[in-house]
């Protein structure tokens, strides 16, 4: 990046940093956690910052001051759905406001008619459990659910995509990073090959968003979710829904509420009228408290600029990975530059003794499987990968 510049930062011991605007070093004092722990858990829960909490307090405030305030609550709703829009290159009216990612892929599959001949769902073995959980409860509505699953590798091959979507695949859900071992797919071939065969691709994008740059047009998908706990540095709550353009008018959601309707505040109870745009995939009053902290989370990342967030990750990544690999640990997730990236998966014995270890030692991390989840983000820094990669050389006994 031609912005970044090599200096060193007062108070860290002459260490040197990339310090292009915003990133590690730079924006770190915003987080006050990192007064006294080393968090490296962003793919759980984005670290507080400063600007969440203020927005936070906005909210308070204007509540308190002027009782309900619904017109700038509906208006921050709609800044949410811009800033998401932006964070994906989408328009506006291509996004659905949801408070979750199950909101918006139940509002989704709700949608889908799942006729004779067009009833499967196709998931990868790395879906979110509620993604997973959502289409097998489709099945009462007559769906098949087949299953992707990985190699022994930890890798998804994409032939497997393509010889469990036919002609008769209404759906495929995919996951851009999974959560269990940090595996980044390549999903713009999966939707391809679902394109191929006359299926919609949905990309579940939790662990992507706010890490690497997602561009809904580049990727191809029909959908694309996300919300906003994690690399986006926000809280629980708040996630959203881009929809294809093409499909808006296309696809009716059974699972709905008035403020999806063409007109919320008609308030007619006669008849289904739906909004034109993606809107329609919105359902109940807006969350917005969740919504105040989702835009200063956002913003945070936009100040920075994912690309710039991404590059500077890239680079704590591999001094983690090169520390693993002198400490003889056992890396779960692919390494190929494509395969990975905030987070890294390191194959535990026991893995919520070691997390507990860790957090003894004031290293946050978390568990899935078998695997300890190491992920970085913005604020981290060289002393963190240090900082826990010795606290794993105390603890080396927990590393298979
Ligand atoms: C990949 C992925 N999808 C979905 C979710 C959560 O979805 P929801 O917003 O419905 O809680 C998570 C949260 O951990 C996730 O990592």
């Amino acid at each position: 990046m031609a912005a970044e510049q090599t200096q060193g930062v007062p108070g860290t011991g002459g260490a040197r940093h990339l310090l292009p605007g915003g990133v590690g070093a730079a924006i770190r004092g915003r987080f006050p956690i990192f007064e006294h722990t080393t968090y490296a858990n962003s793919c759980s829960q984005g670290a507080l910052s400063v600007d969440v909490r203020r927005a936070y307090e906005e909210y308070l405030d204007g509540w308190d001051a002027h009782g309900a305030e619904w017109e700038h609550w509906v208006e921050r709703a709609e800044a949410a759905r811009g800033a998401f829009a932006r964070l994906v290159g989408a328009e506006p009216d291509d996004v659905a406001v949801t408070t979750s990612v199950s909101q918006a892929v139940s509002s989704l599959v709700s949608a889908l008619p799942l006729e004779r001949d067009r009833k499967k769902i196709v998931i990868s073995e790395f879906e979110f459990p509620t993604v997973g959980q959502i289409a097998h409860a489709q099945e009462l509505r007559g769906a098949e659910v087949v299953h992707v699953r990985p190699e022994a590798d930890g890798r998804i091959p994409l032939e497997r995509f393509a010889e469990a979507i036919d002609e008769q695949t209404a759906l495929v859900c995919c996951t851009a990073i999974s959560y269990r071992t940090g595996y980044r797919l390549d999903v713009a071939e999966v939707a391809r090959i679902a394109h191929e065969r006359g299926a919609l691709c949905l990309a579940d994008s939790y662990q992507a968003a706010g890490a690497v740059p997602l561009d809904v047009r580049a990727l191809g998908v029909d959908f694309l979710t996300a919300g906003t706990v994690k690399y986006l540095l926000a809280s629980a709550g708040l996630g959203f829904m881009v929809v294809r353009r093409s499909l808006h008018e296309r696809l009716l959601p059974t699972q709905t509420g008035w403020f999806a309707d063409e007109d919320i505040f008609r308030m007619d109870i006669s008849d289904y009228s739906p909004a034109p745009d993606a809107r329609r995939f919105d359902a109940g009053t807006p969350p917005v408290p969740n919504i105040y902290a989702g835009i200063a989370g956002i913003g945070v990342v936009e100040e920075t600029g994912v690309p710039a967030i991404e590059a500077h990750v890239a680079g704590l990544r591999e001094r983690l990975l090169a520390g693993l690999d002198e400490l003889g640990a056992t890396v779960a997730t692919p390494r190929g530059e494509a395969e990975i990236g905030p987070l890294v998966c390191v194959v535990s014995t026991d893995p919520h003794a070691l997390v507990s270890a860790l957090a003894a030692d004031q290293v946050v991390t978390s568990t899935r499987d078998a695997n300890l989840r190491v992920s970085l983000h913005l604020y981290n820094v060289e002393e963190d990968v240090d900082r826990i990669l010795a606290a794993l050389a105390r603890h080396r006994e927990l590393l298979a």
